[in-house]
């Protein structure tokens, strides 16, 4: 079942949003296996995707752009235990990736299997302690449609808008989840946004940073939410 389904209590996945999920720990531990890159990932309860990663984060890192040469500014927006972080910081050996999320329990096992992994170019933060004035070259996300459409909103406006010139943000969403009207609120908005992939249940949604005088529908960036409820 693809994990961004609502699971069940037991699953404890349902809090995997929370600031601090209060369900009792239970570690686990998934085996990200693609072409490139093997990895082994702790888990637990409260975070997203803990009994295996999800197919919609396979199909992102499977079919997302090429690794970066220079040593610009990743971002996993909403990193979980680290899979998309990690497989940047694999294939990006001179980029900085940010994994950023707001669940401290996914930040911790995102930290661990940083660090279990060898990789040494991650920085793990939650939103509000990322440096508000970096640019950032990509953003990387699976992102938690969950939150409901305004937060999701506000979340994304936030992060893309703090795209460099030439800079884009690459999403997988699933279509029963709306990654339609996701894909058109984004052109509504004034990034110019084109589906790389349609493959079973999902959708990887490219988004380019807005270029000079294009209109922003929002306001303008503004400080990073704290928290998503
Ligand atoms: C669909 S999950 C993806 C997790 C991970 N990237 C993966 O692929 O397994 C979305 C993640 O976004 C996080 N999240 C929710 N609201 C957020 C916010 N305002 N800022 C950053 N991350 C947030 C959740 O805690 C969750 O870990």
């Amino acid at each position: 079942m693809p994990s961004e389904s609502v699971s069940s209590a037991s699953d404890g996945s349902r809090q995997y949003f929370s600031a601090r999920p209060d369900i009792a720990s239970r570690p686990g531990a998934v085996r990200l296996h693609l072409p490139d890159v093997s990895l082994d990932l702790a888990t637990d309860r409260g975070v997203f995707a803990r009994n295996d990663v999800d197919p919609g984060t396979k199909l992102l890192l499977l079919h997302g752009p090429d690794a970066t040469a220079t040593d610009s500014e990743l971002v996993d927006l909403g990193c979980g235990y680290g899979p998309i972080a990690l497989v940047l910081a694999h294939r990006n050996p001179q980029a900085r990736i940010w994994a950023v999320d707001v669940n401290e329990r996914a930040r911790s096992l995102c930290r661990a299997n940083a660090a279990d992994n060898g990789l040494e170019n991650i920085t793990v933060v939650a939103p509000d302690e990322f440096p508000s004035d970096l640019p950032v070259e990509r953003i990387w996300s699976n992102p938690p449609i969950r939150i409901g459409k305004a937060a999701l909103h506000d979340l994304l406006t936030r992060w893309i808008d703090r795209l460099a010139p030439g800079g884009s943000a690459h999403f997988v969403v699933q279509k029963h989840l709306g990654s339609d009207s996701l894909h058109r609120w984004l052109e509504q908005s004034g990034w110019a946004t084109t589906r790389r992939r349609s493959q079973s249940a999902y959708r990887l949604l490219d988004v380019s940073a807005r270029t000079a005088g294009t209109s922003d529908r929002h306001g303008g960036p503004g400080p990073l939410p704290a928290t998503s409820e």
